[in-house]
């Protein structure tokens, strides 16, 4: 049948579209900024109106206003987070909803198996004249929850950007057509002080030409970036990339030149970042997105050589143990792709995992080097996966070194009003 045809038969308002979700029900929210913002007010508007009782709703970064964990709709909704944000952390403190924690790699696996997904809630390019279209900006957990799901509602919005690689699905898969143009979730660049501008300066000193680099959400990986410009040949295999790329690409500075796999590309699995970042992607050859359990497999990053991991965490103990998602018993963010990239990187030939974190948090208030891991709080990278640890006093390189060493070389970057309280706790630990 002409897919057109298919199309109009779909189409639908978006109140009429999650008229389709029932009690119960397993929904599960595009990633991040590709999330259909239409439709997940939608559903949260409707609540009352369709009498839904207990439908799970699951994500991983939540970009939009996040409505179903308000108070108020506590007994239409219990939120299942895969990685919390600002948005959401507080329900699931309050014991409104949930926290599952889990490597971003293995999320599509979750849902073919324990999280079975009743409802996706989509946001799509325009069809091509085939009658695909693309995921746009959020192929990773969203494709493989497409594919498992029972129900597929999908707003269509030609502001979408049309990103290449394993990243289509045809309009007959969708169940439910919600046509609305509107600008997508946008990330403005961080703001970027002295103390990111230091770590990047120190990151950067530890990248080399021709290098593979998968970076982090934030001020310090784009911090990175001003420090990178007179690099050659740099790739990008990365969870997911911003603003900050593009302008190494335009500058020649990423070329993709010397990867092993996706020679010549940019690889991720989501895309964060303003229209500058969507109009570079949109039907751009050069950057593939691929589903998440594809470009965070630990063992697909190692086919490339040299890959830098860099990421952020919230602070690390004296043996190297690092926790980046919770404040003590606090959830609030996840593990995602972090140990993944770490594993993958070193697995790879040449590869390098970087730690970066300022080295006070509360405006100077705490040390983000400690001498034990908060009370309650979730180790994401061990110690034996740690290996440079980046702040803006310096680096410490942790692998293969002994945990006196560690405790050394951690000791000289934290923050020197911490150093005296962090030797107390070394000499307690090694008096001889
Ligand atoms: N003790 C107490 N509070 C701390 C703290 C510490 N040691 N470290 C950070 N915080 C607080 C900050 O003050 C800030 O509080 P606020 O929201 O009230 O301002 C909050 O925690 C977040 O810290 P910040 O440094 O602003 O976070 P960030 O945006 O740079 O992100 C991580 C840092 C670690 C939370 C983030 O990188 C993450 O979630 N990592 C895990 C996932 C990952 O690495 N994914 C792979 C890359 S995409």
């Amino acid at each position: 049948m002409d897919w057109k045809k298919i199309y109009a038969d779909k189409l639908c308002t978006a109140d009429e579209a999650v008229s389709h979700i029932k009690s119960g029900d397993r929904v599960v929210v595009t990633h991040a900024c590709g999330e259909p913002v239409i439709l997940t007010d939608a559903m949260v508007a409707n609540a009352d109106k369709y009498g839904y009782k207990n439908v799970e709703v699951v994500h991983m970064v939540a970009m939009g206003k996040a409505g179903y964990c308000a108070p108020e709709m506590a007994e239409h909704f219990r939120h299942n987070g895969l990685f919390l944000g600002a948005s959401t952390k507080t329900a699931v403190f309050e014991g409104r909803g949930d926290f599952t924690p889990i490597f971003f790699s293995e999320a599509p696996e979750l849902f073919r198996t324990s999280l079975p997904v009743d409802v996706v809630l989509l946001q799509l390019s325009e069809p091509d004249e085939h009658g695909y279209c693309s995921f746009g900006v959020s192929c990773d957990y969203t494709k493989p929850a497409a594919e498992c799901a029972k129900i597929r509602i999908a707003q269509i919005n030609k502001k979408m950007p049309r990103v290449m690689g394993d990243n289509f699905i045809h309009i007959s898969e969708l169940d439910y057509i919600v046509p609305a143009d509107e600008q997508l979730i946008q990330l403005a660049p961080p703001k970027i002080g002295d103390v990111q501008r230091k770590i990047g300066e120190n990151i950067a000193s530890l990248v080399r030409d021709g290098d593979c680099l998968q970076l982090g959400i934030g001020a310090i990986p784009d911090a990175v970036l001003l420090f990178l410009k007179e690099k050659k040949d740099l790739g990008i295999h990365s969870e997911m990339f911003s603003d900050g790329v593009v302008e190494l690409i335009e500058a020649g500075v990423v070329t993709n030149a010397c990867k092993q796999i996706e020679k010549g590309k940019c690889v991720a699995t989501f895309l964060m970042g303003t229209d500058r970042l969507y109009d570079y992607v949109n039907d751009n050859p050069t950057v593939v997105l691929k589903p998440v359990d594809w470009v965070n497999d630990p063992r697909v990053i190692c086919q490339n050589d040299n890959v830098v991991s860099i990421n952020s965490c919230v602070e690390v103990d004296l043996m190297g143990q690092v926790c980046s998602e919770s404040i003590g018993l606090q959830q609030i963010s996840g593990t995602g792709g972090q140990v993944d990239f770490v594993r993958g990187a070193n697995m790879s030939k040449g590869g390098r995992t970087i730690m970066a974190m300022p080295a006070t948090a509360a405006k100077g208030k705490i040390s983000k080097v400690v001498p034990f891991i908060t009370e309650g709080a979730a180790v994401t990278t061990s110690r034996c996966d740690v290996d440079y640890v980046v702040t803006e006093y310096g680096i410490a390189q942790l692998h293969g070194h002994t945990l006196r060493d560690r405790a050394k070389q951690l000791i000289a970057i934290a923050a020197p009003e911490f150093r005296e309280g962090l030797k107390e706790e070394y000499n307690r630990r090694f008096p001889r």
